[in-house]
């Protein structure tokens, strides 16, 4: 009986949250402006970002996105997610609306409608939409725990924000619940939740596909009505149909209606990737947590994205604990969860969930803890916010083209002055793209970072270029090269490469100069003299390479690196992190695609899906001693799938469609796996029509390739994955 109680303590006590988020790509300002020091000015700008004081990036001029662009969106959040010591969900949103501003000034709007238009105040929500919430009634569903409600009727009170207080026109109840049950600005974009069971709740309760109702007055009238319930307290606009068509708040009847959809697609729903609890860092294999994000086809000038952090405690269940639990702290009855026989023991022992318990640790002695239990905390929700961007309609020469940003994320100084902001990089890191893509260098910054923070160049200035390293020396890394084709620049080097020859992503010269000088006729050694906002329109790429390229004026090479590596890959390749809610990878041709249902994974896999092209299969099977050596004696391309183990819960298949050449005769699928168990071909069960496409069902990653039943082979030697796929994928050019 001791022992759980003891532990589970532990547990509670470091549920006890100050669990911040962070967006660092593209950049999150956590309420700041372009104030010069290192707290921010102003926690309550724009939006409610309980986060710590320190930490956001200033504004610059606005970074412009082509539509349906990838963006990789890169945070950092305090505490774990995918960690069964908390529940944890992720949720970006976007909005985009022509009175959206960043503003000149720290301060936050005033609550005036006048005021409201004042372009010197940065605006987000608007100030109708924050005046219907302000007068709204309150969901008085929900769970408040011990916090005290007197008097607080309306949409602006909730359990975290109990004082009712104001961030920019953010609405306190929308920021605190989501899926929010009234009409909100917010599109969704992706959940992200340890518990991706809860994903077709969430969308389809989704604004993009599901509508809302409301009780509807005008803006005139919500004026009117502001002044009488601001005299009268106790009184609110109705939130239900109900009340809502019997009430008139000074002669003025509110009418029941439908506020339409987004009309978008439903928000992305999968698991999040592993975090640690208290560090504000990396995901498990060493790279940011992220999320791809493929930027809506929209022609906007305007635009923020958001993300919101909710983490809960697992001392309750807090999705169907609702107000009947309010006041009273021992209605809520955790003895079960404390392994204690009754409520009536718990409540005795001080297992109660109101502010700072006494618990007491044996049932038959007076040994006591306190613990640091704030009833507004436990289930928080933190939130940062891009300053305003655009996602612009492409230009005919881009229709159709897959386009990647390629980004800087990080500010001025060394790790300790920035931090809980980041350090100089470029994002993505690693940029993995395919011939005939676009990269699109683009970044912004301030010149109002912190006077006496680390770097080069002038006081409290952001600068970037790129340029390609130094040719290579020697090589580097193991016997494994980490890219596709040549190595253009050594990336263990700290030179550029003169520009009269180097040979960087296909550009021409007058691009590189672009990019090493941002402002070629006033260049100064320290880019001191250039806008600390760039754009090099986007750039077509052709020739096969691992390119690595380095910012010269922030490589401080014992202090500070930023350098970056960019893969141009010959074949067809997608990444896509599928989880319980599957979904679909379909390779750029079409001719390959896997399918994965509801329930096939039972946890997050980051698959990569290639297809090789049949000699370029042969060429690598011999380079791993598979003797069946020419392209005559296949069927199809070679499907790769990655990681090549077993992916799927047990006894759950994904389906499979692959082309191969119609009409071949005794043609079937075989799979080989290069990990552990599969060291020859096996057939997999395939139907094969007419028209040659192949489908099957299968578990496990490997390569899937079409050949007659008569070649058979075994396979004496077998390498690893990275080195299948890596190793000979060096050699093609
Ligand atoms: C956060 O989680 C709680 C349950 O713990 C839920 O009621 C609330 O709607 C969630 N809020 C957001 C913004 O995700
Ligand atoms: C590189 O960083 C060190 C340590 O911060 C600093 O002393 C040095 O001046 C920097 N180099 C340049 C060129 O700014
Ligand atoms: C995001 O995209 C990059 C590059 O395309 C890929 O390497 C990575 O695995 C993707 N991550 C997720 C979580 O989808
Ligand atoms: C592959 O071919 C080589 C040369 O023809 C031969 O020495 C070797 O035994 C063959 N291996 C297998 C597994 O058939």
């Amino acid at each position: 009986m001791k022992y759980p109680i003891v532990s589970v303590v532990c547990s509670v006590l470091f549920v006890a949250v100050n669990a911040d988020i962070y967006l660092h790509s593209p950049r999150g300002s956590n309420n700041r402006h372009d104030e010069n020091t290192r707290e921010r000015t102003n926690g309550n700008r724009l939006f409610d970002s309980q986060n710590n004081n320190r930490g956001g990036y200033n504004v610059g001029t606005p970074m412009k996105y082509y539509a349906g662009s990838n963006l990789q969106i890169e945070w950092t959040n305090q505490h774990s997610c995918n960690n069964e010591n908390s529940n944890c969900e992720l949720i970006l949103q976007y909005m985009c609306n022509s009175d959206l501003r960043d503003g000149t000034r720290t301060d936050t709007i005033l609550e005036h409608e006048a005021i409201s238009k004042d372009q010197t105040f940065g605006m987000h929500e608007d100030y109708e939409y924050y005046l219907w919430c302000s007068l709204r009634e309150r969901n008085k569903g929900l769970f408040t725990a011990d916090q005290n409600f007197d008097n607080k009727h309306t949409a602006k009170y909730t359990r975290q924000d109990n004082q009712g207080t104001r961030y920019g026109y953010e609405c306190a109840e929308e920021r605190d619940y989501y899926p929010y049950w009234q009409p909100s600005p917010w599109k969704d974009i992706a959940i992200l939740t340890n518990n991706a069971k809860k994903c077709p709740y969430y969308q389809s309760e989704s604004q993009n596909v599901k509508s809302r109702w409301g009780c509807y007055f005008s803006f005139e009238d919500l004026k009117k009505a502001k002044y009488q319930i601001y005299t009268f307290p106790k009184k609110s606009l109705p939130n239900n149909k109900e009340d809502c068509e019997k009430t008139t708040v000074n002669s003025i009847r509110g009418v029941w209606i439908e506020f339409p959809t987004h009309g978008l697609p439903q928000p992305d729903c999968r698991e999040t990737e592993f975090s640690r609890d208290n560090h504000l860092g990396n995901g498990l294999d060493g790279s940011p947590n992220l999320y791809n994000w493929t930027l809506p086809n929209i022609d906007e000038t305007k635009c923020v994205f958001r993300i919101r952090y909710n983490i809960s405690t697992g001392d309750y269940d807090s999705w169907s604990t609702t107000a009947d639990y309010n006041g009273n702290p021992t209605k809520l009855d955790l003895s079960d969860k404390y392994v204690l026989s009754s409520a009536e023991v718990a409540k005795n022992r001080g297992f109660v969930f109101k502010g700072n318990p006494n618990v007491k640790l044996f049932a038959d002695a007076n040994f006591e803890l306190q613990l640091a239990v704030d009833t507004s905390q436990y289930g928080r929700t933190f939130q940062d916010r891009t300053h305003v961007f655009s996602i612009k309609e492409r230009p005919n020469s881009l229709k159709g083209a897959v386009i990647h940003n390629l980004n800087v994320r990080g500010k001025r100084g060394n790790i300790v002055q920035v931090y809980p902001a980041v350090e100089y990089d470029f994002v993505p890191n690693t940029l993995n793209i395919m011939t005939g893509d676009y990269v699109h260098f683009q970044w912004t910054g301030s010149d109002k970072n912190p006077p006496n923070n680390a770097g080069q160049g002038k006081a409290g200035t952001d600068r970037n270029n790129a340029l390609l390293l130094t040719s290579q020396l020697y090589p580097e890394g193991n016997d494994v090269p980490f890219g596709p084709g040549p190595v253009f620049g050594h990336y263990g080097n700290n030179y550029p490469n003169s520009l009269n020859n180097a040979f960087f992503l296909d550009l021409r010269k007058t691009d590189l100069i672009q990019l090493s000088f941002l402002k070629p006729n006033a260049a100064d050694k320290d880019l001191n003299n250039a806008d600390p906002y760039f754009n090099l329109e986007p750039v077509k790429v052709t020739t096969v390479g691992t390119y690595h390229y380095v910012c010269t004026r922030n490589n401080n090479f014992s202090n500070r690196d930023q350098k970056g590596r960019i893969t141009v890959n010959k074949f067809q390749m997608e990444n896509e992190a599928l989880g319980y809610m599957g979904g679909v990878m379909t390779s750029r041709d079409g001719q390959v695609e896997l399918t994965a249902d509801q329930g096939v994974f039972d946890r997050l896999q980051k698959l990569t899906l290639e297809v090789w092209p049949r000699e370029e299969g042969v060429r690598r099977m011999k380079i791993i001693g598979v003797n069946l050596s020419t392209k005559e004696m296949y069927s199809s391309n070679f499907v790769v799938l990655s990681p090549q183990t077993e992916l799927t819960a047990p006894g759950k298949k994904f389906q499979f469609r692959m082309q191969t050449d119609p009409g071949a005769e005794n043609v079937n699928i075989y799979l080989l796996s290069s990990d552990s168990g599969l060291s020859s071909w096996n057939k997999v069960e395939s139907a094969i029509g007419k028209d040659g496409v192949a489908r099957f069902t299968a578990s496990r990653g490997g390569v899937y390739v079409a050949k007659s039943d008569s070649y058979t082979v075994l396979i004496t030697k077998w390498f690893k994955e990275a080195n299948l796929i890596k190793r000979s994928a060096r050699d093609t050019v």
